[in-house]
């Protein structure tokens, strides 16, 4: 913290914080308080700056839509990725047991995360025989009937993302079906927005704070690397999270 407003009262100058603001890719930003908390000690300023919104939206898909129980059986498609890589560590530390979906190179990364089980796509199929109670889907596209077979009777889907380019509403159509076909059905489809908030970062920062959570950094380029930074971002490869480093 640089500097305070009149009103702050539960930061004062010199302390670390981490949280959300707009237009970040800066060496100083104006951020409301309530949309900050302590930096976790545990964690260094670059993985701290990779925590928020992927972490904020892992933790709202596994906890608020997916409503993971201990012993759970939890599928997480997209594991490598940066909201993946925060869900699995989160579904783990609720008790779950975690299967993690992601490509060849990243298999081991996943397993390090937590997950007790890890399938690569480029060879395997989603087991035809197991049903998991919830299905986090963070990238991949895969069609609903695809992820529908590998749920629970009772189970419940949460679309996170991973949409490319629909036919008819250009990526949003697989969410769209998804709510549209729920109130016919005995499993939970759904996707939501994830919201930024203090408590939730608190939260988040708790996790990290009982060593549940490490965020996951692949690379960390300079302030004038952010085009750079955000092209190996969009092509969806990035093994966790991608930071700006100041
Ligand atoms: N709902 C919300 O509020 C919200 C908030 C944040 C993000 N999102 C959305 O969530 C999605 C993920 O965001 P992110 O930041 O985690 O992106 P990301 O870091 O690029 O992660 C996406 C991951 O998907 C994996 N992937 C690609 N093809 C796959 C396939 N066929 N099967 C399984 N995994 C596959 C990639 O891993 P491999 O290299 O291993 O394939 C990649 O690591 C995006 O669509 C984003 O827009 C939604």
């Amino acid at each position: 913290v640089a500097a305070v407003g009149e009103a702050v009262t539960r930061f004062a100058v010199g302390d670390q914080v981490v949280g959300v603001a707009e237009g970040c890719f800066a060496e100083y930003v104006s951020a409301k308080e309530s949309m900050l908390v302590a930096q976790p000690p545990e964690l260094t300023a670059v993985q701290a700056a990779a925590l928020p919104i992927s972490g904020l939206t892992a933790l709202q898909a596994v906890r608020d839509q997916g409503e993971v129980q201990p012993g759970q059986q939890v599928l997480v498609v997209g594991a490598s990725g940066g909201v993946g890589s925060f869900a699995v560590q989160i579904a783990v530390a609720a008790g779950a047991r975690v299967t993690g979906v992601c490509s060849t190179g990243k298999v081991d990364l996943v397993r390090s995360l937590g997950a007790a089980e890890v399938l690569d796509y480029t060879r395997d199929a989603l087991p035809a025989d197991h049903r998991y109670d919830v299905v986090v889907d963070t990238g991949g596209n895969r069609p609903l009937h695809q992820l529908r077979r590998a749920l629970a009777p009772r189970g419940r889907l949460v679309i996170v993302g991973g949409e490319t380019g629909g036919r008819w509403l250009g990526g949003v159509d697989r969410q769209l079906r998804a709510l549209l076909l729920n109130p016919f059905l005995r499993q939970r489809l759904g996707s939501f927005l994830s919201s930024e908030g203090r408590d939730d970062l608190q939260a988040l920062a708790d996790l990290v704070g009982s060593g549940a959570v490490v965020p996951a950094v692949d690379r960390t380029w300079p302030l004038d690397g952010v085009p750079d930074a955000m092209r190996y971002l969009v092509a969806g490869r990035a093994a966790g999270k991608v930071v700006i480093e100041l």
